[in-house]
């Protein structure tokens, strides 16, 4: 049933749907202040749109190779967040970088959550750079998104030691089971926020 009180969350992926499904999970408990109402994938063979599906979440497919260019692909994607009456987006391992344009349109209302500690690592292979630079900590961070990649508000950090002997694959799975924790933890911040004070009608 539909509660009034949350905010309607839309996720976007890209593949596995990890964090997706942390969300969904976090948000079954119904004082969760967000409600996934759809789950979008630019790629058909996401295994997340199957993880959504049965979790009762509408799941759908917009392949971005099916549009002429990035504005036409954005331009199905605003139409169907407006169907579903997505009113906050998380990017949850969505990996097609988001235009101006669309960033501003939805301004404050994507999240996304990123596999290193930011400033430190924007872009891609955060954990081979971080065992590369011989950090001694790695983490995650939540944060808004605004038109620059990976450098909106931070809105929550995880912190992880790198161990003797961490690979890249092994770093990523310390990283990851605290993005589990944390994604759904600072977007019910912001939900909360959003919902005392929403900043802009969406038109
Ligand atoms: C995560 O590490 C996330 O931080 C990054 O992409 C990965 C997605 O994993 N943006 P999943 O699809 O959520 O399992």
């Amino acid at each position: 049933m539909t509660n009034r009180n949350r905010v309607r969350l839309g996720i976007l992926i890209s593949g596995r749907g990890s964090n997706m499904e942390a969300l969904l999970a976090a948000a079954a408990d119904p004082e969760f202040p967000a409600e996934p109402v759809v789950v979008i994938s630019n790629r058909p063979d996401a295994p997340g749109l199957a993880t959504a599906a049965a979790a009762g979440v509408a799941a759908v497919a917009l392949d971005h190779r099916a549009f002429a260019d990035r504005t036409a692909f954005e331009q199905a994607l605003d139409s169907e967040l407006g169907k579903a009456g997505v009113e906050l987006i998380a990017l949850a391992g969505f990996m097609r970088v988001l235009t101006p344009g669309f960033v501003a349109r939805w301004a404050g209302r994507i999240l996304n959550i990123h596999p290193s500690l930011l400033p430190l690592y924007p872009g891609l292979d955060t954990h081979a750079r971080a065992l590369a630079a011989g950090d001694r900590e790695a983490g995650c961070t939540v944060h808004i998104v605004t038109a620059d990649l990976d450098s909106g508000p931070v809105l929550g950090q995880a912190r992880v030691p790198v161990l003797p002997g961490d690979t890249p694959a092994t770093l990523a799975a310390r990283v990851l089971a605290e993005e589990h924790r944390l994604y759904p933890e600072a977007l019910a911040r912001h939900a909360r926020a959003l919902r005392l004070a929403p900043p802009g009608r969406l038109d």
